[in-house]
């Protein structure tokens, strides 16, 4: 009976196996999602905290040439930087070629990371620049010393490309490195249904063997061991801290993707739908440089930013490309007086309260920070989250814009006595459940 044996063990053996192939997949499964929450979470409009990856300090405060360093630099670069800077071109803020011959290391580390506390104090060259770009950068206070070496070395050093950044179909929200999660998932199913018919067939091997040494007569000892052993798997498998622990796995798996697709309802970052009039901002606001304003005529008086109506495109399409077939369809609107049905892009749910006014007028934001690049758009895509999370990070981060505002001169003052810090727009209430929501 040496051979009904070796069954045995070799299916204990492969129970052990399949258990711990199962093991491996499913946490593979969940290496994979975390993966995918850390790219969705890198949203290009910079408000976002971008989790500052570990840069390899580079000795002293110098640039480095160090691949390593290029590398997280590069990184770095493209989660905060690339909306607002190339290399060799000027996008929202300057051209930043030969940033480090223009300034010395220190004015740069303290400017990246704190530009507007550089401005005010009265710094020349960061008022020149000021007043040329009009728009303040964003504080980088986030960013360690050697991080933001690991940045400029990669300006100096690194490969740039053709310097043109990518708003659009290849935004890197949609982008993932290494395996889809798609094939992942497939893949993962497949071996997992594979070995549920494997355990099966040897479920029944052993359970016909078993009862076939049963009906025989006269075994051994040695065989009546492996007949009645002391550990048997049935008693195991319906025993309840057996069932109980199953039952607890696949609860957590349950609501671990349950709450994930919750979760993800109602973002629609990347979202760039098809218009009834292929209406391009990047030839209309980038190429003719049209004001947004003249369009949108919404965002310095109220709360809503205003899509254009037909007559407003009529102002010139009265006289530019008037056989061109798209035009019709403008002619039929004002015509017939029935708008032009846009598809609405950014939409934020009811509960929430909005104002373009307040952040363009009053906040002095550009609207690059919360719309991207729209001059390179030639369809229009919404960039950032919309989520009540994204509000709160920039509330939390942007300092209140109080040049030419003499109603926070007193609030300022107040501060100031409070706190070293600069008044951000938490402090002015801008994280009260109230002041968004209705
Ligand atoms: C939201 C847009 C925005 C983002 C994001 C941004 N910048 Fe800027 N940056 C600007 C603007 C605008 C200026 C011009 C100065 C001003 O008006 O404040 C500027 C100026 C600079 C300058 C000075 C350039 C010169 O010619 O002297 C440096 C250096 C710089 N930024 C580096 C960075 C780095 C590094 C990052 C990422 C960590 C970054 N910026 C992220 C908008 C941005
Ligand atoms: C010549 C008129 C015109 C100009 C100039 C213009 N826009 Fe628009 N904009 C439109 C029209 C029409 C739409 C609706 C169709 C679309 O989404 O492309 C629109 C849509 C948008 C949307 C999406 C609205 C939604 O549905 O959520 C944003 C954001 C936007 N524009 C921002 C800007 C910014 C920023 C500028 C300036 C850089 C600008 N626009 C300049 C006409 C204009
Ligand atoms: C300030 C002037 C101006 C306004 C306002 C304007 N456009 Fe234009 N538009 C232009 C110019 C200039 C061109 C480029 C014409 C060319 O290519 O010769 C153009 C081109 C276009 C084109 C591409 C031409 C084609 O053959 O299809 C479309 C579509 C278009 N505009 C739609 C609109 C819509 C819709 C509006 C209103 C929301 C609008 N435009 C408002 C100036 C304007
Ligand atoms: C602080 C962030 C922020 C800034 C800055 C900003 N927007 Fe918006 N914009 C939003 C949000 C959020 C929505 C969605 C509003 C809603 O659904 O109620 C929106 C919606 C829009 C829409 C769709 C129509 C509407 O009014 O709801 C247009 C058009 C638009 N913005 C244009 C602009 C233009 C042009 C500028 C710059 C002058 C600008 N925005 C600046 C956040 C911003
Ligand atoms: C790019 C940064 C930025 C983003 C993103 C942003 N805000 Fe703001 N918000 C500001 C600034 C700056 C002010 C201060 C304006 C001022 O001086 O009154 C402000 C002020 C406000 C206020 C008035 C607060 C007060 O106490 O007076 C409300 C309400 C508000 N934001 C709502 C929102 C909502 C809702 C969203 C998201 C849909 C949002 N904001 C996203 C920068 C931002
Ligand atoms: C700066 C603006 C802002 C502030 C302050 C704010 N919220 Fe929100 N909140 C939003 C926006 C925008 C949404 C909608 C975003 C979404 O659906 O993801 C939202 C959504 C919500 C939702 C619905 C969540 C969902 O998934 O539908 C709840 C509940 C909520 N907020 C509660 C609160 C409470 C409680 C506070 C005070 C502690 C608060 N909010 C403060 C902007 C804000």
């Amino acid at each position: 009976m040496y051979k009904m044996k070796l069954h045995t063990k070799s299916f204990r053996l492969a129970l052990a196996f399949s258990l711990g192939l199962f093991w491996c997949s499913s946490s593979l499964l969940a290496q994979d999602q975390k993966d995918n929450k850390q790219t969705t979470q890198q949203t290009p409009d910079g408000q976002q905290a971008p989790t500052p990856a570990p840069a390899p300090a580079p000795a002293g405060l110098e640039l480095s040439a160090d691949q390593a360093v290029l590398d997280a630099g590069k990184a770095l670069f493209e989660g905060n930087c690339k909306q607002c800077h190339a290399v060799d071109k000027e996008v929202v803020g300057p051209a930043l070629a030969k940033v480090y011959d223009r300034r010395n290391l220190p004015w740069l580390i303290n400017f990246i990371k704190y530009p507007q506390k550089t401005i005010e104090s009265g710094d020349e060259y960061a008022k020149a620049l000021y007043v040329k770009y009009k728009q303040f950068m964003p504080n980088h206070d986030f960013l360690s010393d050697a991080q933001i070496v690991s940045i400029i070395s990669y300006v100096k050093n690194g490969k740039h490309g053709d310097g043109t950044i990518t708003v659009g179909p290849e935004n890197p929200v949609k982008t993932k490195q290494g395996v889809s999660s798609g094939l992942l998932t497939a893949v993962i199913v497949g071996l997992s249904i594979m070995l549920a018919i494997v355990l099966g067939a040897l479920f029944l091997m052993a359970a016909t063997l078993t009862k076939y040494l049963r009906q025989a007569k006269g075994l051994s000892t040695e065989d009546m061991e492996v007949l009645e052993p002391e550990w048997r798997l049935g008693d195991m498998l319906r025993s309840r801290s057996f069932i109980g622990i199953v039952a607890f796995l696949f609860l957590g798996l349950v609501t671990k993707s349950g709450l994930e697709s919750t979760l993800a309802i109602g973002v629609q970052q990347g979202y760039a739908p098809t218009q009834p009039i292929p209406f391009s901002h990047k030839l209309h606001a980038g190429q003719y440089e049209i004001a947004c304003q003249y369009c949108h005529t919404g965002v310095e008086k109220g709360k809503s930013a205003n899509i254009p109506s037909a007559n407003i495109c009529m102002n010139c399409h009265n006289a530019i490309k008037t056989t061109s077939p798209n035009m019709q369809k403008i002619y039929d609107a004002v015509l017939k007086d029935e708008p032009i049905q846009w598809v609405r892009i950014h939409n934020l749910p009811d509960l929430a309260y909005f104002n373009h006014a307040q952040h363009v007028k009053v906040g002095g934001l550009a609207c690059e920070n919360c719309h991207g690049d729209i001059k390179e758009m030639e369809v229009v895509q919404q960039v950032s989250l919309l989520t009540m999370g994204w509000c709160i990070d920039c509330h939390r981060k942007t300092d209140v814009n109080k040049q030419g505002n003499g109603y926070y001169d007193k609030l300022v003052k107040l501060h100031a006595d409070k706190s070293k810090k600069p008044l951000k727009v938490e402090d002015i209430g801008g994280l009260e459940c109230g002041k968004c929501h209705y």
